[in-house]
C-alpha cells in the first residue's frame, strides 16, 4: 500500500518540482491518491509547493530520518531513528521501545505530541511544524546514584549544539537552557533500574524552534529560535542532527573522562551561579544566592536567612 511517506521520499530526491503524473506513476496510484498524501504532508507541517502545470515542491522542514542524516556524524547516537508524525508523548514511546529491547542510542522523534510532558507533571505545548521533540534510549553503564550525570551532560552537549549553531544560549540549574533570559529548552529524563543498575534511561529534550506564538501562560519566560534570532532560519533537521551530534560526544566524555569534565564545561556555560534565586523544594520555598555547583551537580546556595543549602531535587527561579 502507498504511504504518506512514500510520497514523501519522491519529493525529496526530487529536489525541486515533481509532477502529479510522474509521482502517480510510479506509485501506481492516482493522481487524486498522491493529492491526498500532500495534504497530509502539509498537514504534517511541511510546507509543499502546488504549482499547475509544474507539480510538487517540498521544502524540507521537517524531521523525518531522510532529512536529519545529511547533517549527522554520530557513531551510535540517533542511528537507529524512529519517527512520528504524532504520538502522546516522545518520552512515553522510547520507553516502550526500552522496555522491547531498543538499543543504546535509539531516538524517537515527533512532528506533533499531544501530551507532551514537562517536569513535575507539568504539560509541554508541542505544536505541529514548530519544535524538535526528541527522546533517547541509553543503556548506560553507571551507578544509579550517578544517574543525574546524564541530565547535566544533556544540558552540555545541548548547549554546545546550538551555540555550535550561532545561539547564544546558557544554562539554568540542573538543565534548562536559555536564550536571551528566556527558556527555549527543556529536559524529562526517567529511569529504569534496580539499586545496582541502571537498565535504560530515557532522555526527552524539547526545543522550541519555529513557534511564532507561544501558549499565553509561557509568552514572558520563553522564547524560540526563530523569535531569538529572526533573521538565522530554522532547519529543524539541522538542530536535531547538531544536538546527536554533541551528545554523543559529551557522554562518550562522561563515560570514558568522568563527570569533573563536564562540571567544568557546565560551568563556564551557566547563567546560574552569581545570581539571587528563589529555590521551591518539596518541603520550602526561600531566597538566596546560587553559589557553586558541587562535584556530585548539586547546587550550592547560600540562604537570605541565614547559612547554606545543597539542592539536589527542586525547581530554580531567577528573582
Ligand atoms: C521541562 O522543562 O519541564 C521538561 C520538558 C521536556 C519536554 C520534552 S519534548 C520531548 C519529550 N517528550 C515529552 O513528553 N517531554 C519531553
Amino acid at each position: 500500500m502507498v504511504k504518506r511517506d512514500d510520497v514523501f521520499r519522491l519529493l525529496l530526491e526530487a529536489g525541486d518540482f515533481i509532477s502529479g503524473e510522474a509521482l502517480s506513476d510510479k506509485l501506481g496510484v492516482s493522481r487524486a491518491a498522491v493529492w491526498k498524501h500532500v495534504k497530509g504532508l502539509q498537514n504534517e507541517g511541511y510546507t509543499i509547493e502546488a504549482v499547475r502545470n509544474r507539480g510538487y515542491r517540498l521544502l524540507p522542514n521537517g524531521v523525518r530520518q531522510e532529512e536529519v542524516l545529511p547533517y549527522l556524524q554520530t557513531e551510535w547516537l540517533g542511528r537507529e531513528y524512529k519517527y512520528l508524525a504524532e504520538v502522546d508523548s516522545t518520552n512515553i514511546a522510547a520507553k516502550s521501545w526500552a522496555e522491547q529491547g531498543a538499543v543504546n542510542g535509539a531516538v524517537v522523534v515527533a512532528d506533533l505530541q499531544t501530551q507532551g510532558r514537562g517536569r513535575l507533571g507539568r504539560a509541554w505545548s508541542s505544536p505541529s511544524g514548530t519544535g524538535l521533540w526528541l527522546s533517547l534510549v541509553l543503556r548506560p553503564r553507571l551507578e544509579p546514584e550517578r544517574a543525574p550525570q546524564i541530565s547535566l551532560t544533556t544540558a552540555v552537549a545541548t548547549c554546545a549544539a546550538l551555540q555550535a549553531l550561532g545561539y547564544q544560549a546558557g544554562i539554568k540549574w540542573p538543565n534548562d537552557i536559555y536564550i536571551d533570559g528566556r527558556k527555549i529548552c527543556g529536559m524529562l529524563t526517567e529511569m529504569h533500574g534496580s539499586m545496582e543498575s541502571v537498565e535504560w534511561v530515557v532522555v526527552g529534550i524539547g526545543i522550541n524552534c519555529l513557534n511564532k506564538d507561544l501558549p499565553p501562560e509561557i509568552q514572558d519566560v520563553a522564547t524560540s529560535l526563530a523569535l531569538a534570532e529572526p533573521d538565522r532560519p530554522v532547519i529543524r533537521a539541522q538542530v536535531a542532527a547538531e544536538l546527536l551530534n554533541h551528545l554523543e560526544k559529551y557522554y562518550t566524555i562522561l563515560y570514558e573522562q568522568g563527570f569533573a569534565e563536564i562540571r567544568r564545561v557546565w560551568l563556564a556555560n551557566n547563567i546560574t551561579l552569581g545570581r539571587r534565586v528563589k529555590i521551591s523544594t518539596l518541603n520550602e520555598t526561600f531566597f538566596g544566592e546560587a553559589l557553586d555547583m558541587k562535584e556530585d551537580g548539586s547546587l550550592l546556595v547560600k540562604r537570605e536567612d541565614g547559612g547554606e543549602f545543597t539542592l539536589v531535587t527542586g525547581d530554580v527561579f531567577f528573582a
